[in-house]
């Protein structure tokens, strides 16, 4: 089959590997019909190179139909619609039961320390291979897909399998209620869907802040107060300014690692590049090169009391959090890979043709599979309007 392959730093390419086959009795392969980029597959050419292998198939936000079963799946057959979630998770340990399915102890990475595997998410993350692909061999098959209903394009459904769940976890972990104030850092795919949700669920303001032109009208056209500027003083102005003085009740940090307004750290990035994989990986983890800059602002911008979500990833541990200033500003952090199943049961009756999420028209370009690595390219430059990216095998 073809397949989005791993090659190196910003190095992504289309090949021919082999395709995959039932392993393991509730395992089923799907039929990859639609498959997101991620900001988080931008880590994997940058900042989480060190954990990756040349070869290892990338993506994680597939859906497509159902074509074989093992012999021990009794909840889905061929032809079933699916999409599925990036975390595997087996749906029925205590982890799982906790809605906690990120954290899913029969799929949890313990040698390397790591919560649940992720499909096409490096070497701390199971290396399992991922969707960008034509098949996808997928584990639990009993509980993990979500079957989704034929008709609508899949547009409509494929966001379940990240965007809709990582942004709706945001935005409860932001802890917003009807009428509070938040403040999404980001308008990327989950940026700008936490803005939607964290509206739909009657946030009385909703402010965001990027500097990417399309990215800002998109909000802006969705009635999202904007700001154009990544600047973490003219951030804490405008938000200031708009809130009383005090700041919004929560901050979502929808970027990242992949910061801009930090040019030492980066410096920092960039140098590891040219240090041997065993040595960087330790300075990933250990002494941590990362670029907090989005994360810094959420810190200062946040009110006095108010809460802080964090859906960017984050890498390193050491990280010169200003833990004094957090501790004084009483803030609570709340942050995590998305449990995508415990969030499905809110999100599904949102998919209708009503659509008041916007999915239907959230993609920007749909892109055949074969040109995945200039779709990668696009997306990284945040050229020709790209917000959101679907292959299509
Ligand atoms: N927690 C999860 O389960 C989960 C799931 C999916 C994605 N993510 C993470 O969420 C983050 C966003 O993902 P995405 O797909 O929207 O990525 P993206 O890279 O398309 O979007 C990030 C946006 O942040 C903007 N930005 C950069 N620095 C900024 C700053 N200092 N202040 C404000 N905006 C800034 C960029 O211009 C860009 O528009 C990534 O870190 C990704 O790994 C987490
Ligand atoms: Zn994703
Ligand atoms: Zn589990």
């Amino acid at each position: 089959m073809r397949a989005v392959t791993w090659h190196g730093r910003d190095d992504v390419r289309v090949d021919t590997v082999p395709d995959p086959s039932i392993t393991d009795p509730t395992d089923v392969i799907v039929e990859v019909t639609s498959t997101g980029i991620c900001g988080s597959d931008l880590h994997l050419i940058e900042v989480m190179a060190p954990f990756m292998t040349v070869g290892d198939v990338m993506g994680h936000e597939p859906m497509g139909i159902v074509r074989e079963v093992g012999p021990g799946v009794t909840e889905l057959k061929a032809g079933d619609r699916v999409v599925v979630p990036f975390n595997i998770s087996c749906g029925t340990c205590w982890m799982c039961n906790q809605g906690l399915q990120s954290q899913c102890e029969t799929t949890q990475n313990r040698e390397q320390g790591f919560g649940a595997s992720l499909f096409g998410y490096t070497k701390l993350y199971g290396q399992v291979p991922g969707g960008q692909a034509q098949y996808l061999r997928v584990p639990f098959g009993n509980t993990l897909p979500i079957k989704v209903p034929e008709g609508p394009a899949d547009d409509r459904f494929v966001y379940l399998s990240d965007v809709l769940p990582t942004a709706w976890q945001a935005v409860q972990y932001a802890d917003v209620k009807p009428g509070s104030s938040v403040l999404v850092l980001g308008l990327g795919p989950i940026g700008d869907m936490a803005t939607r949700i964290a509206k739909h669920l009657g946030a009385g303001q909703v402010l965001a802040s990027d500097t990417v032109p399309e990215r800002l009208a998109r909000a802006r056209a969705n009635g999202i107060d904007v700001l154009d500027s990544t600047d973490q003083a003219d951030v804490v102005a405008w938000v200031r300014d708009k809130t009383d003085g005090r700041g919004p009740d929560a901050v979502i940090d929808a970027v990242g690692m992949e910061a801009h307004g930090s040019p030492g750290a980066k410096f920092a990035q960039k140098a590891t590049a040219l240090v041997p994989d065993a040595v960087m990986e330790k300075v990933m983890q250990v002494v941590g090169v990362d670029r907090m800059a989005a994360l810094n602002t959420a810190i200062e911008a946040v009110r006095r009391g108010g809460t802080i979500s964090l859906s960017g990833v984050y890498g390193g541990a050491t990280d010169p959090m200003p833990l004094m200033r957090m501790f004084d500003k009483q803030i609570e952090l709340r942050m995590g890979q998305a449990n995508v199943w415990r969030w499905v049961p809110d999100i599904l009756p949102l998919l209708t043709d009503a659509d008041p999420l916007g999915v239907d028209g959230f993609a920007t370009h749909h892109v055949p599979l074969e040109q995945a690595t200039q779709a990668y390219e696009t997306f990284r430059q945040k050229q020709d309007g790209a917000v959101k990216v679907l292959l299509q095998p």
